[in-house]
């Protein structure tokens, strides 16, 4: 099946750059993510975790996300503002890949949680609601461009 299907064309705010290293948290969290560098002549969407979808260009395909932009302020070694995806079904490596990023729906602010505990439930209910809200726009992850 093509991909996306989406409401209106060209919804979401859009946003480009590499794959890089991050705190290497996100694994022990339960949930791994791509940082994102962004590339120049991006704008910075506004602090918040969003649902979204994912393209990796030199491949064609697409994939789900639940994303996290801002200083992750649970974590105060963190001075810059991260962008980070936790790809849904996909577990691979992905550092130097350039991603696209379209950032459909935000969830919620961005919070200070006073356990790791409290922000993995947080987590956990994120991606439930993202990718509810995927599959109810006609997105089905993962998924190669017919096209
Ligand atoms: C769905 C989602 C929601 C997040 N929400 C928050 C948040 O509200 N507060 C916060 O401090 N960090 C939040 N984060 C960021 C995590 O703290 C971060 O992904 C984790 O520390 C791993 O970072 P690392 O990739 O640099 O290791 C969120 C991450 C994801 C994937």
């Amino acid at each position: 099946m093509p991909f996306p299907t989406l409401p209106e064309p060209g919804a979401g705010f859009i946003v480009s750059g590499t794959v890089v290293h991050g705190e290497k948290r996100g694994r022990a969290l339960g949930f791994p993510t791509a940082n994102i560098a962004l590339a120049r002549g991006n704008l910075f969407p506004p602090e918040g975790v969003y649902s979204s979808i994912v393209r990796f260009p030199h491949r064609d395909t697409f994939y789900g996300a639940t994303v996290s932009v801002g200083t992750n302020p649970t974590f105060p070694d963190i001075a810059s503002i991260r962008i980070e995806a936790h790809i849904h079904d996909l577990d691979e490596l992905l550092y130097g890949l350039t991603a696209e990023l379209r950032l459909l729906h935000r969830l919620r602010d961005m919070r200070r949680f006073s356990s790791v505990e409290e922000l993995i439930a947080q987590m956990e209910s994120d991606v439930r609601q993202s990718r509810r809200l995927l599959a109810d726009l006609g997105c089905l992850t993962p998924t190669r461009n017919a096209g």
